[in-house]
């Protein structure tokens, strides 16, 4: 029979030899009294030591993989982005799910952001532990179990979510007024994505009219993103597409303005594409969220921003001259967009990732590179990142200066 973490320490203490438990979070190795030669001793021998603090330690000394966090860099994303939006009518609500940290939240909204996006109902009950009231749910929320936990999170929270049919809108409006709650809801346009979203014009008023004709709903306005222009490689392109994409999501609003509706919130954006929608009349809000820790897909379009996020990884191997192995692979970083790449070493690239722990990386024939080093690497996609590491290791200058949990890490639901 297996045995609850205490108990199976205060046996150690009175010299029990007892079975332990198969996991015990938080573990440290116990000082107490170990039978000599028993079955618990090896099985504590086995167990892993906790970490000793790394706080103001070189971060080349925290065990790897580990996703660094440059503290100046963020901050001075967070402020740049910040300062864009300040005399703009426009406002920030920075995307969650790109960081999904709460400590970097927090920050945004103490710059400015008049509140924060999310993709997941998980990620909002995250942002509300955490204080903050003002969260949008970029997407649908749909079925009975869900709802139910919006419900409740209408109750420490001010959640709006998107919705694009009619069928979801009465599901959503039955659970509030039966939960006597008053949800607050934008209505998705497809602006070209093609993912999900009505069509503008006529079908998007039609919602609208719905949600707001819909009992313990509140029309708040709409959200439409572009996700098909945001990382467009050619600025000129991505303008006019963007601007296309604002042009009818902005006549979406005024058609439904001219109905007689109130239309509070026009929401969309990313990094790539804050400025266009920042200065068009008629959109409200940004949902960008990449810019705070940024990926080098971002940094190669959009270089006002800094690098913040990087991954440590420590060299294993060196097979032969001008080939070095580290110990990160596919598990531990987000490469939809491509290779990572290695940060400040020259003459450096990755060859090949599609190990699940090990990375290939070319370097120079002379290199003294040599096993146990450490080198940063860079991903192409930030926000698949973070959702792989469990902590952000906060840095400045080189130094730890504070761990930062991932909070929002794994919450698909
Ligand atoms: C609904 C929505 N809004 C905004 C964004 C923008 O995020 P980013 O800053 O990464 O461009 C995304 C990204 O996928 C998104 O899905």
């Amino acid at each position: 029979m297996f045995i609850g973490a205490r108990e199976w320490l205060s046996g150690i203490q009175s010299g029990q030899d007892v079975r332990a438990p198969e996991a015990v979070p938080g573990y440290a190795r116990p000082r107490g009294r170990i039978m000599p030669g028993s079955t618990l001793r090896s099985l504590i021998e086995s167990l892993p030591m906790t970490q000793e603090s790394s706080i103001s330690t070189p971060f080349t000394s925290v065990d790897t993989p580990a996703l660094l966090l440059d503290a100046g860099a963020l901050k001075a994303n967070i402020q740049r982005m910040a300062a864009f939006f300040t005399h703009r009518h426009c406002k920030l609500r920075p995307h969650f799910k790109s960081h999904k940290c709460t400590a970097i939240a927090k920050l945004q909204m103490k710059a400015g952001a008049v509140g924060i996006t999310c993709a997941k109902l998980g990620e909002a009950e995250v942002v509300a532990d955490a204080g903050i009231r003002n969260i949008l749910i970029a997407n649908q929320i749909v079925g009975p179990l869900k709802i139910r936990r919006l419900i409740e999170l209408c109750r420490r929270a001010d959640p709006m979510v998107a919705v694009d049919s009619a069928d979801n809108v009465k599901m959503l409006s039955e659970h509030a007024v039966a939960a006597g709650v008053r949800i607050g809801v934008l209505v998705e346009v497809d602006v070209g994505m093609g993912r999900c979203g009505v069509a503008p014009g006529q079908p998007a008023l039609e919602l609208a009219r719905l949600v707001a004709s819909s009992a313990g709903l509140r029309f708040e306005g709409l959200q439409g993103y572009e996700g098909h222009c945001v990382d467009l490689r050619d600025e000129t392109e991505r303008t006019a597409k963007t601007s296309e994409s604002l042009t009818a999501l902005v006549e979406t609003r005024q058609l439904i303005e001219h109905s007689g509706l109130r239309v509070n919130i026009v929401s969309g954006g990313g990094t790539g594409t804050y400025t266009i929608n920042g200065d068009c009349e008629g959109v409200d809000e940004v949902q960008a969220g990449s810019y705070a820790a940024m990926d080098w897909w971002y940094g190669d379009i959009r270089p006002e921003f800094k690098q913040a996020m990087s991954i440590l990884a420590t060299v294993i191997s060196r097979p032969k001259p001008g080939l070095m192995v580290i110990d990160v692979g596919r598990k531990g970083v987000g490469a939809e967009w491509g290779a990572p790449r290695v940060k400040n070493l020259l003459g450096s690239e990755v060859v090949s990732y599609s190990s699940e722990e090990h990375m290939k990386i070319a370097v120079p024939e002379d290199s003294t590179i040599k096993i146990g080093d450490r080198i940063e690497i860079i991903p192409s996609h930030g926000c698949t990142t973070s959702n792989l590491y469990s902590e952000f290791i906060v840095h400045e200058d080189g130094v730890v200066t504070d761990k930062w949990p991932i909070e929002g890490r794994g919450k698909l639901q």
